[in-house]
Order: structure tokens, then sequence, then C-alpha cells
């Protein structure tokens, strides 16, 4: 990919605003946008939701049914290696179950997937209960494959289907807490089986199993301890699963009992209760009678699920579908879809098919998780929400918050209840967190972003969403302050930080692991930028001066000296820091694709290089509060655009990792958005599309899906900030509708003229903004205050990539040392 030709930023100031463009003012609704071309509004764009996009090739999307933030995420489970989210797109593997609980796009081990159901039309050679292969290797079949290679698989927000080779045909749908199933048996099938799987999880982690199953009601309810997917922990799960005839009574089974790896073992009449200690594998199986009808036996599966008791997975199921409507289920599942993504509205006319695809898919997939599980937190009492499957903080943060910030406050607020809550039982907020347990840390304390972005957009409407002001200070201060127990697992290694200003490679504490020491330098001091701000606003001076201060420290890590092997044009690089201040040596291309050495920089590495994910030379240019003070570093603008071109032509940007996410962006800081603009559109093409492989790498919970959200809709966003960079959209409009603010936003193209495919050059350079009808000093930046009421904001775009921010430095978006954000 290259990044486009640079001219000389001396030439670029130069090219003023030629003309103040006035624009027609249009009235600030959102109707008006799509009033003037009504073929194309999208009506429902939950149907536009393509949910299978990077299900194969190591996404880790999950493509089944789940409510908006939902617990119970129900899904189909292969056999494929990369089955984190339970799913794969090649028909190739063969299905195990359809489990109650999984995570989207997550890494580290395979998460929850537990509690699998599975339907046998015939069983084993003869039919028999016992002959049933129940383990999950032996019962496991292919999908039905299309004529086309592709599996009979279909998906849509709320609900998920296919046709397994055995001819059963499965669906699945989802209330917060509760899946329901549908199993269609095909037609002559005598002895419809259907089995509860108590104890294979997506690790086979199982520990201390326990089931009750009634051979008349054929309910059955069942525990079991698994292990956490990201981190040291373990967790209890239980489920609660009751059957019922779609269409006809089903009366009591004629067969149940128990299976315990591959025999199926029939209770008597009046054996109804089973209790195991250690079993590697157990469950329950039933035989029901066919559908008294000449059609196929349909029958429905309820399946609560909690974290509490049985009891309460009981309870959820028969609160939340009392009647096991499936399609009522489903119905009311796609319509809570359907609202939500229906608050961010595009135009249509002019675009591709595909793009508007790909921009609600991903907006779709920044709202699985993480996970509602109010109520269900086994760890202590409390009235206020819970969520869960942080996966991981830091890499949502950059953008998912933002993404929400701007069309959905209420579930960012109850997100923020949620983290504070935590923090006020453990002292210290989540980094990372998956099915309750402490996950590893991956960089800073990156839930202060998280709630400081909440902050810093929603600091007037606390009453209304119910957020406590002093309650999220003192979260910040406790990460920013209080050195935890184990800073591999909550917090930070907070004293070093705070006496020296970095992390240096040669020090051992006992309380956490000695590594990542140069990228933790970097986002420790991005965390506290995120108190700065919060402080700032609150009207406490000091600490805001103090926490901006602290945020200047990337500079301790900055080696002047370093130069790129054969490129000693590039000089300049955040290196390790030994405790006495000199600085210890690491590759610029280590962990990049031209590492000569290969190297990983994974979490597991034990590794004594300093950095996280990421090359050196891309956490050189991961300032995001203090960008003019990288270009200073960096021997100024020009250099700074070489280097940026240097790093896309030389392929080390990594479209994978979220430390790369804002470097297409950055040419805005050098005054050459049109570069940026050019760079972010050739990383859609490259690597982002609507195929099953169209992710360069993991989901990470939606961190992809809203980075590649907001590049279609030409923002990227600065969390704990009022700044938006600004690009042009993919669409002749976007509106975002805000609930809590009450009026929609609309961005608008007043000359849109398509997209270029290759996403190098075309018509899409910005060239003049005008907010509300009145002429905006920057084709940059915009501020939350165009969010905030609800703005039109009108921008004109040309084929000329030269276009500057601005006529003088304030139309530079602000950083840091150039006093930005006061
Ligand atoms: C899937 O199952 C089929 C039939 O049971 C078997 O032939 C095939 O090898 C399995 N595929 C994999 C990838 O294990
Ligand atoms: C499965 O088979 C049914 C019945 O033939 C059909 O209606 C459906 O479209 C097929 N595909 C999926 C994914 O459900
Ligand atoms: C099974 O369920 C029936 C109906 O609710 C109940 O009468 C019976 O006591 C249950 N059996 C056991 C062992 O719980
Ligand atoms: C805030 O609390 C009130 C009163 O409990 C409730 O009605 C409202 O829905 C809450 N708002 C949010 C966004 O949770
Ligand atoms: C960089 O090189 C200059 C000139 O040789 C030297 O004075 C300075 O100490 C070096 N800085 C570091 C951090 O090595
Ligand atoms: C600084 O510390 C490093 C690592 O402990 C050591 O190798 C180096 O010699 C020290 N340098 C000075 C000047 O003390
Ligand atoms: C200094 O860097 C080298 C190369 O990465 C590494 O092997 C060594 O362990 C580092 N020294 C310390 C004290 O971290
Ligand atoms: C789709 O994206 C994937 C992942 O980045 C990439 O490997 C593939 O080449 C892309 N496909 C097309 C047709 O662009
Ligand atoms: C959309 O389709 C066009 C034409 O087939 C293709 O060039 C483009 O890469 C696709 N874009 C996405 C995002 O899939
Ligand atoms: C929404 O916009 C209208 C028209 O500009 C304005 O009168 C109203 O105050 C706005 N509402 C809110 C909640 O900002």
């Amino acid at each position: 990919m290259r990044g486009g030709r640079p001219l000389r930023l001396s030439q670029s100031l130069l090219i003023f605003l030629g003309s103040i463009s006035l624009f027609e003012v249009s009235r600030p609704v959102v109707a008006a946008s799509v009033a003037s071309s009504t073929d194309t509004v999208v009506t429902h764009p939950a149907s536009l939701v393509n949910l299978f996009i990077g299900t194969t090739n190591g996404g880790h999307v999950f493509p089944g049914a789940t409510l908006p933030h939902g617990m119970v995420k129900v899904g189909m489970d292969t056999d494929s290696p990369g089955n984190h989210a339970g799913y794969d797109a090649d028909p190739i593997f063969n299905v195990t179950g359809f489990s109650q609980l999984h995570d989207d796009g997550t890494g580290g081990s395979i998460p929850l997937s537990l509690f699998k159901l599975f339907a046998f039309p015939f069983c084993g050679a003869d039919d028999k209960f016992e002959e049933c292969p129940t383990s999950v290797d032996d019962r496991k079949v292919l999908r039905k494959v299309l004529p086309n290679g592709s599996p009979d698989d279909f998906a849509e927000p709320g609900y998920f289907s296919t046709n397994l080779s055995t001819g059963l045909r499965v669906e699945l749908t989802a209330m917060r807490r509760t899946a329901v199933h549908r199993y269609t048996f095909p037609k002559g099938t005598v002895n419809p089986r259907i089995l509860v799987d108590i104890t294979n999880d997506g690790q086979q982690s199982s520990t201390d199993p326990e089931m009750l199953l009634n051979g008349t009601t054929a309910r059955v309810t069942g525990a079991s301890s698994f292990a956490a997917s990201f981190g040291p922990g373990r967790y209890r799960a239980f489920t609660c699963v009751d059957f019922k005839g779609d269409g006809f009574d089903l009366g009591a089974p004629k067969q149940s009992g128990a299976w315990l790896g591959n025999s199926g073992i029939q209770q008597s009449t009046n054996f109804q209760q089973l209790y195991f200690g250690f079993r590697e594998q157990l469950g329950a199986l039933f035989t029901f009678a066919p559908a008294p009808s000449a059609g196929p036996t349909t029958i429905l599966a309820r399946v609560g699920v909690s974290f509490i008791s049985t009891d309460q997975a009981c309870a959820n199921a028969e609160a939340e579908v009392p009647a096991f409507d499936f399609d009522a289920t489903r119905t009311a599942a796609f319509g809570a879809w359907d609202a939500l993504l229906g608050r961010v509205q595009v135009d249509t006319k002019g675009v591709d098919k595909n793009m508007t695809e790909l921009f609600y898919s991903s907006l779709y997939r920044t709202h699985i998780s993480p996970a509602d599980y109010t109520d269900e937190n086994p760890k202590w009492k409390s009235t206020e929400p819970y969520f869960d499957s942080f996966y991981c903080n830091w890499d949502t943060y950059r953008t998912l918050y933002s993404l929400m910030a701007l069309h959905d406050p209420e579930d960012f607020s109850r997100i923020v209840r949620g983290l504070l809550n935590i923090q006020q039982h453990e002292g210290w907020m989540p980094e990372c967190r998956g099915a309750t347990a402490m996950h590893f840390i991956q960089g800073g304390s990156n839930g202060d972003p998280i709630v400081a972005e909440f902050f810093v957009k929603y600091h007037e409407h606390l009453d209304v969403l119910n957020v406590s002001a002093p309650a999220l200070y003192s979260a910040l201060v406790a990460d920013a302050e209080v050195q935890p127990p184990n800073w591999d697992l909550q917090g930070r290694q907070a004293n070093i930080w705070k006496s020296l200003g970095y992390i240096p490679s040669d020090i051992w504490e006992p309380s956490g692991t000695n590594t990542k020491q140069v990228s933790r330098t970097l986002e420790y001091a991005f965390d506290d930028f995120a108190v700065s701000q919060v402080a700032k606003i609150m009207g406490n001076a000091a600490d805001g001066t103090k926490y901006a201060q602290r945020a200047q420290n990337f500079v301790n890590t900055w080696n002047p000296n370093i130069t790129v092997p054969g490129r000693t044009d590039i000089k300049g690089m955040m290196q390790p820091r030994f405790l006495n201040g000199t600085f210890n040596f690491t590759d610029p291309r280590h962990c990049s694709v031209n590492d000569p050495l290969q190297s990983t920089c994974f979490l597991n590495a034990v590794n004594t290089d300093g950095f996280y994910e990421g090359s050196p030379i891309t956490y050189s240019q991961y300032v995001p509060q203090d960008t003019a003070k990288l270009i200073e570093l960096q021997g100024g603008p020009q250099k700074f655009i070489d280097r940026l071109n240097f790093i896309f032509e030389d392929n080390y940007f990594d479209s994978t990792d979220e430390p790369s996410q804002q470097i297409p962006f950055m040419y805005h800081y050098a005054n050459r958005p049109g570069l940026s603009t050019q760079a972010s559109r050739q990383t859609i093409a490259q690597f982002f599309n609507t195929s099953v492989n169209g992710l360069p790498g993991n989901d990470d919970s939606g961190a992809m899906g809203s980075y590649v959200a907001f590049y279609l809709a030409g923002l990227y966003p600065l969390p704990a900030t009022r700044q938006f960079l600004l690009s042009s959209p993919y669409f002749p409009s976007i509106s975002f509708t805000n609930p809590i603010l009450g009026n929609a936003t609309t961005i608008r193209v007043t000359n849109f003229a398509g997209n270029p495919a290759s996403g190098t050059g075309g018509q899409v350079f910005v060239k003049s903004v005008t907010i509300d009808g009145a002429p905006w000093h920057s084709n940059c930046f915009i501020d939350w205050d165009a969010f905030r009421a609800g703005s039109t904001i009108e921008l004109e775009v040309t084929t000329d990539i030269n276009v500057p921010c601005g006529k003088d430095a304030s139309a530079l978006p602000p950083s840091l040392s150039t006093g930005g954000y006061d």
C-alpha cells in the first residue's frame, strides 16, 4: 500500500481555503438527508448485516443469535482449530453441538462454548438409545453443503439456522439469558433424540459437573466449573433446559437417561435424579415421540443460563420465554437490533451495496460485547449493572466506545456503571475480563480511557444516565495511583511509574511480570491523559495539570539516536530503558513482518524486548494525546510524513493489531489530510471486505468492527477528548441519532461522487466544511459540540489530495504539547 506522494509542507501551507462555500443550510433533521432520495433509505439495517464476515481464517467472529450485549450468545460449534466463537464457515469442519454462550473475535484459549445441545434423527447403527455416539468426538456430523460449495447456514441479527448432513434443521434465537432452539427432524424420523451436554466447553475443561433430570417433564438442570480463557481463574455456570413440541403435545419422553462418554444409560421410571463427581463427558439424552401428524417432527428447546444457580437459570428462562414462542423471540431480537442499528442512517445512493453491508455488519459487531451479565455476578451482590466479556479493554478503548458515544449513550452508561462497580469491589477497573474471571492485562489500565470518554462526552447528563461523578473519578485515581497485588491482572505497576516516569527494563518486583515495559509506558501515559481530561472538567485544576504532565512521560522512552537498518533517515524510536537512565536496544523491526528474527510479541512470549503486539516502529507512532510532540521528536512535519510513507511502503503497518489503528489518519497532524483519507481508504480496500475471511485478524470483541465503521463514516476518534479526525464518508450522508441528546447529527457530502475501488484517488478529499451553515475552520477535525447539538455538517470534496487542514495552526487537530484539549 502506498501513502501517496507527499508535498512539502511549506507548499501545502500556502494553499488557503479558496472560497467559503455557501451551501444551502438544511434543517438538522434525520429524515432530511434521506427524504430527497427515498429509494436509497435503509429501512431495515439489521437485514443488511452479514454475520459471517470474519468467521474463518482466524477472525473468530460469532455469527450466532444474541441480543445487543446479550449474555446468551447461542451458536453452532464446529471442530475447527480456530473455533473461539464456536463457528467456522469452512464446511469441511464438523458440528459438535449448539452451545449457549460465546465471545466474539477473541484470542487466548477458547472461551465459553458451554452447555451444547445436539440432536439425532437416527442413533448409532441400530438406532438404539444405548448406542448413541454421545461423546463430543463421536457424535459430530458435517453440515449440508450447497452446490456452490458453501455450507447451508443462514444468520441474521438474533437468528441462526443450519441444515446438517443428517437431514436435521436447527434454528436458534435468544433473549438476554435464554436461548431457544428449534430442531426439525427429517420426515420419517421414528425416534427423535436430543442430547444435553453439561461438560464440553470449548476447552473441555469441566470439573465438578452435576445434573438432575426429570424423566416425566424432560427438564434438565446442570452445572459445571470451567477454565477461564485468558486468565488463571475458573468459573461455574448453570443451566436449565426444557422441551416442547412445536405444534403438538410432546408428552413425556419415551426414553430418558444420562450419558457418560459414549454410553447412554437409560433410567428406570423411578430413577429421577443423577449426581456425578468427576466425569470428563456427561449429559442427558431423551427420545421423544414423533409428531402425530404426517409432517416432520419439530421440537423446541428452551435453555436458561445463569452464573448463580440452576434455580436462577430456570427462572430466567421462564421469565424471558414463558410460552416457548420461537418466532416471537426471533422477531423481538431482530427488532431490538434493527432499532439500535437504525440510529445510524446512511444514504446509499451511488454506493456499492457491499459497502453498506460492510458498514452495518461492522456496526453490528460493536454491540456483541461486552455482555450484560446483570444479576448474574456470583462474586458480590449489587443493584448496579454488571457487564462481562471485556476482552480486552486494550483492544476496544480506541474506537468502540467513541462509536457508542455517538448513538448509544444508555448502554454506554450502564457499561461504565459496571466498570465502576467492579472497581469498588475489586479495587481496580478491569482491563480484561471474561466469564466473571480477571484476565491478563495487555497494556495499561485501559478502563480509564473508556470511563473518561464517557465523562468527557456526557458529564452534563450524569443524572439521567445514573452515573456518579465521584465514583468515576475515584476509580480513575485508584488505577493511576495504587499499585495492585498483581499488575498482570489489574491496575498498573504504579509505584515505579510515579517515581520514574517510565517502566524500566531492569526492575523485578514480586507482584507482576517484567515485560512490555515500553508499550506499558506509552499506555500509562495515555491513561493518565484520560484522567487529566476528567479532572479538568471536574474543576480539579491541580490534578488536571498533574496528570497532563504524566501524560507527557512517553518522551522518557524516546531514544533519538536509533535508526532502522538501511534507513538512517528514519531516526528516533521508542526503546527500552534501564533504571539508571541508559537505554537497552530493541531492533526497530522487532515483531514486524520484516523482523529478521521473526519474533512474536504476544503475552505468552517471555520477552525482554519491551513491546506488546507491535514493533518499535509502530509504537513510535503511538502517542495519540500528543502527535504534535511526536512530529517534533521525529524532526518536523516532512520527516513525519516520510516516516508514515515508509511505514506503509515497507509493510510496517499492521492492520491486525490495534496500536496501528490511528496510523493511516496521522497525516492530518502534518497538515496533509488528503494523504490520511487515501491511506485509510486503501486500508479498507486491502484488508476489510464482506467475505467470510474479510478480516485481517481477530475482530477483538468489536474493536475492528468499530474501527471499520469509523473509517467508513469518514471519522477517527480520540477517546477521552472532544476531537474526531475528519475525512470523507463512503456515503452521500450519514446520520447519528442520539436518544439522550435528542437530535440527529448528519454528515453530508454535498458533491458526493462515489468511492474509488482501490481507495486510491477519487473525489473524496475534504476541501471545506460547514456546520449548520456556518464555515468551520478545519478540514481535519470536528468537535463533539457538533454531535451534542445535533448539527448538520456539510463537506465539499475535491480530487485534489493536497488540500490542507485550513488557514492556520488552529486548523490542525489538537495535541497536548500545543495546548490542545483546554
Ligand atoms: C467430519 O465427519 C466426517 C463424517 O463423520 C468425516 O468423514 C470427516 O473426516 C470429518 N471431518 C473432520 C475435519 O474431522
Ligand atoms: C434448510 O432447509 C430448509 C428446509 O428445506 C430451508 O427452508 C432452509 O432455507 C435451509 N437452509 C437453512 C440455512 O436453514
Ligand atoms: C418431575 O416433575 C414432576 C412435574 O413437575 C414432579 O411432579 C416430580 O416430582 C418431578 N420429579 C422429580 C424427581 O423431581
Ligand atoms: C436511571 O435510573 C432510572 C431510575 O432507576 C431508570 O428509570 C432509568 O432507566 C435509568 N437510566 C439508564 C440509562 O439506565
Ligand atoms: C544520542 O547521540 C548524541 C550524539 O552522539 C549523544 O550526545 C546522546 O547522548 C545520545 N543519546 C542517547 C539517548 O543515547
Ligand atoms: C545501566 O544499567 C544497565 C542494566 O542494568 C547496565 O548494563 C549498564 O551498564 C548501566 N549503565 C550505567 C552507566 O550505569
Ligand atoms: C536488553 O536487550 C536484549 C535484547 O533484546 C535482551 O536480550 C536483554 O535481556 C535486555 N536486558 C535487560 C536487562 O532487559
Ligand atoms: C478480504 O480481506 C482479507 C483479509 O484482510 C484478504 O485476505 C482478502 O484478500 C480480501 N479479499 C478481497 C477480495 O479483497
Ligand atoms: C465490493 O464489490 C466490489 C465489486 O465486486 C469489489 O471491488 C469490492 O472490493 C467489494 N468491497 C467490499 C468491501 O467487499
Ligand atoms: C434539537 O434541534 C432543535 C432544532 O435545532 C432544537 O430546537 C432542539 O433544542 C434540539 N434538541 C436538543 C435536545 O438539543
